[in-house]
């Protein structure tokens, strides 16, 4: 146990494991650059950028640069003092064609990422999918064809394979369930037509995909450590009325991943919809041992009944009382620590907190300064929960903050800055902001009391 609670502005930490691990997050599409650099293929993000589908007609052919910045950014992470770091491996740098030929320079830039991070006493964190599916396997159906869950395992095995030497912390998806609700149900977005088939068969295929995954890292690299990595927020009805959606959103939402790949079924409202494209064993071939539960968690959503969506819901207005982010999330810390209950009890999985953070507009002041202390105060507010939590009983073991740098955010492109670190995307220089700053005290003092 640590104590930190009292020390000037910083969170109540007193209840978290002394080997509690502190980091950050990133993506590899929304980071890198270099999209059409060292044999790297194109993913459907590059063509949504293409297609001029992006707030400002941004694209993240450039991003943060970090294809060849990253030792100035792991000087970052040493300066933070963190001990992991969790990114992702763009599955078109190394496989450009999503299967067959591997790209040996794509390879060896991860190599070189991790070589440096373990040089710099900071644990890699892979995650092997954060949405940047080739475009090759996208014309081939993409996550609608069930061959999918076949192309993703032997990518996970040619990863697990190559780094598996030295890195020991896998995870197979990011928030399956945004990309593939707003992929196919919402529409509108990288994978595609929406359609309720295809969304339920891009579903299922993702969730045969995970556990063929689990099944290929833990034959590739023996001893590692392998989760899923779920955003878990509370879906609540906007109004009265909205019982009924809230209920559907939830289970599309937090479970139709968690649930068959943790606990081996279909939540019971959404069972019908999937029957029609499980095959015999394949509930089994889903749910495959894992060691975690990685959750990412921002802030409840409102849900409203919206007889115009495909899916008979909408995110509707939230309570006028509560707080919002710049961008309009709302704030409740204690909707997270309620979260964090609830998925410990659901799963009854060691957790990790793999994303939490605060998106803004922000902007130097006139000495160049970056003050975001809506950053800092929604961060105490959230870390504090965390700890509420583990003092209720919740197995929590790591908290990772999202993000390091300012990067390219979906559809909301540049302009929405969830950085620790601003990116002044003219020069691409990095200044870390006071949130920066004020989350290496956290560490250090969690680190220092009990080290
Ligand atoms: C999550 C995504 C991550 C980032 C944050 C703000 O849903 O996993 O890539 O965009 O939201």
């Amino acid at each position: 146990m640590v104590s930190g609670d009292g020390a000037a502005g910083l969170p109540p930490i007193a209840a978290l494991r002394r080997d509690f691990i502190w980091g950050v997050s990133t993506s590899a599409f929304q980071i890198e650059g270099a999209t059409h650099e060292d044999g790297r293929g194109l993913s459907i993000w590059d063509m949504r950028c293409q297609r001029g589908e992006i707030s400002n007609r941004d694209t993240a052919d450039i991003a943060c640069d970090h294809y060849h910045r990253y030792p100035e950014d792991i000087a970052l992470m040493q300066q933070l003092g963190l001990q992991a770091y969790r990114f992702s491996v763009a599955w078109p740098r190394v496989l450009p064609q999503g299967r067959g030929a591997a790209n040996e320079a794509g390879l060896a830039f991860y190599d070189r990422l991790i070589d440096a991070l373990l040089a710099a006493g900071i644990e890699p964190w892979l995650c092997l999918y954060h949405w940047d599916l080739p475009q090759a396997l996208e014309d081939l159906g993409g996550w609608t064809a069930r061959d999918c869950a076949g192309w993703f395992a032997d990518y996970a095995a040619l990863v697990a394979s190559r780094y598996g030497d030295r890195v020991k912390r896998f995870a197979t998806f990011n928030e399956p369930s945004i990309f593939t609700l707003f992929g196919y149900g919402f529409g509108g977005a990288a994978e595609g037509a929406a359609g309720m088939d295809k969304m339920h068969r891009a579903i299922h295929h993702v969730n045969l995909a995970h556990g063929a995954a689990v099944d290929a890292v833990r034959h590739h690299a023996p001893g590692s450590s392998i989760g899923a990595i779920h955003n878990y927020q509370a879906c609540l009805p906007s109004t009265p009325a909205d019982t009924q959606a809230a209920a559907i959103c939830d289970a599309y939402w937090n479970r139709v991943f968690p649930d068959p790949q943790c606990l081996g079924s279909y939540p019971p409202l959404l069972q019908a919809a999937m029957e029609p494209y499980i095959q015999p064993g394949d509930l089994e071939r889903i749910k495959r041992p894992v060691d975690w539960f990685g959750l990412n968690h921002y802030g409840p959503k409102y849900v409203g009944t919206d007889a115009n969506s495909l899916l008979g819901f909408g995110f509707g207005a939230n309570p006028p009382e509560l707080p919002l982010t710049p961008i309009g999330w709302p704030i409740d810390a204690n909707s997270f620590r309620d979260v964090l209950l609830t998925v410990a009890k659901t799963y009854a999985l060691p957790i990790y907190v793999l994303e939490n953070g605060l998106g803004g507009f922000d902007k130097p002041d006139e000495t160049g300064a970056i003050v975001d202390d809506n950053r800092i105060d929604y961060l105490r507010s959230y870390i504090g929960a965390l700890n509420a939590a583990v003092a209720a009983g919740a197995d929590i073991r790591g908290y990772f903050v999202w993000s390091l740098l300012d990067n390219f955010e979906w559809d909301s492109g540049l302009g929405v800055r969830f950085g620790l670190t601003y990116i002044d995307y003219p020069t691409l220089k990095r200044t870390p902001k006071s949130s920066f700053h004020w989350y290496k005290n956290v560490i250090e003092t969690a680190r220092k009391i009990r080290p």
